[in-house]
């Protein structure tokens, strides 16, 4: 056979599986909603477990109503509470769309941010600049109806965490929440919000929408014992068994989706290599995509039914006697200087 051909034979081939994934991402697997389940020991000692369901990155737009019906129906599971960490619309329409899809969880107790796209429209965006520089055209697009939707979910019930700290009892755990608005777009005023725990609350929540390290540091560094954001779609365009190739955001790839542990400058650290106490962290892929760039591969959409339990005894032995020993650190900086005192000992992988 002449090379020629040979290399036309290949070029096809090659060209026909990309085409077939690329349609497979586009047709299938966007529309693959998925529930998934994950189990968090984060309460102290004797609570009773609680059932959180966050819900991120819809990016809806007026005719998703496939989308629309099976978050509605997720109701059925009956959540304790409700986590929205943003990105619920993609374009000026989609408020009605939102409010429908989210109305079943309106007599739910519930918290939410905001992500970039619920404050600008979607704009088309080279994939290399997504690649090297995923700020670039920031908040240039139109604006959208923020304001209508942030009024919609506080007329059904949930509470802005916009840059603020609050308190209240989730099926009787005196949960306190604590968060920022976009760190994606800046948004975020750490200031507004960092200090020690709330004495009464069984557990601290931070929530945000993208999670930039310097936010997971901060709320780790201030006791939060959960960490629960969205905005990095899970990589959305994933490799089988190599898993996501970004995060859009300063998060490493290894923990763009899923559960993993946070502290006070754990970067890229692994985390079999946490402390004892340290924060766990949920990062939810999402259930939408740009209408830009409306592809998922080897990244289902899901939303995330989060079980909070006891911890176990030994975690929270190592914990207590740790802050007991010590004072409680006013941030990341100050975390560090405790580590360097001889703080909570590293976990046992
Ligand atoms: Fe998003």
């Amino acid at each position: 056979m002449p090379v020629s051909s040979a290399a036309a034979r290949s070029a096809l081939a090659v060209g026909s599986v990309g085409a077939l994934g690329l349609g497979y991402a586009a047709l299938i697997e966007r529309q693959l909603f998925t529930l998934r389940r994950a189990e968090l020991p984060v309460l102290a000692p004797g609570s009773r477990p609680l059932r959180v369901l966050q819900f991120t990155d819809l990016h809806l737009t007026p005719g998703q109503r496939r989308k629309v019906e099976w978050v509605r129906d997720l109701a059925q599971l009956r959540p304790d509470l409700v986590v929205n960490t943003g990105d619920n619309i993609a374009h000026p329409g989609a408020v009605a769309t939102a409010l429908r899809a989210f109305e079943p969880f309106f007599d739910t107790p519930g918290v939410f941010v905001l992500g970039s796209n619920d404050y600008f429209s979607p704009a088309f965006k080279n994939p290399w600049f997504y690649l090297v520089d995923h700020k670039r055209n920031l908040g240039k697009s139109p604006r959208l109806p923020t304001d209508d939707l942030v009024r919609g979910f506080e007329a059904g019930g949930w509470r802005h965490l916009r840059n603020r700290r609050t308190r209240f009892p989730v099926r009787g755990v005196e949960v306190e929440f604590v968060g920022v608005d976009d760190p994606h777009l800046d948004y975020d005023r750490l200031d507004l919000v960092d200090g020690p725990p709330d004495p009464e609350a069984q557990l601290t929540m931070g929530v945000m929408h993208a999670p930039y390290q310097r936010v997971l540091d901060q709320f780790s560094a201030d006791g939060a014992g959960l960490l629960l954001a969205g905005h990095t779609h899970g990589g959305q365009l994933c490799l089988p068994g190599w898993g996501a190739l970004v995060t859009n955001c300063d998060l490493d790839t290894r923990r763009a989706k899923g559960v993993s542990r946070w502290w006070p400058g754990a970067a890229g650290a692994p985390s079999r290599k946490a402390p004892h106490d340290a924060a766990y962290l949920h990062v939810s892929a999402g259930l939408g995509t740009s209408p830009l760039a409306p592809v998922r591969f080897a990244c289902r959409p899901e939303a995330t039914l989060l079980t909070l339990t006891p911890r176990p005894p030994y975690a929270a032995s190592a914990a207590s006697a740790a802050s007991a020993a010590l004072p409680h650190p006013r941030g990341p900086r100050a975390w560090r200087a405790r580590l360097a005192r001889g703080g909570p000992p590293p976990a046992t992988p």
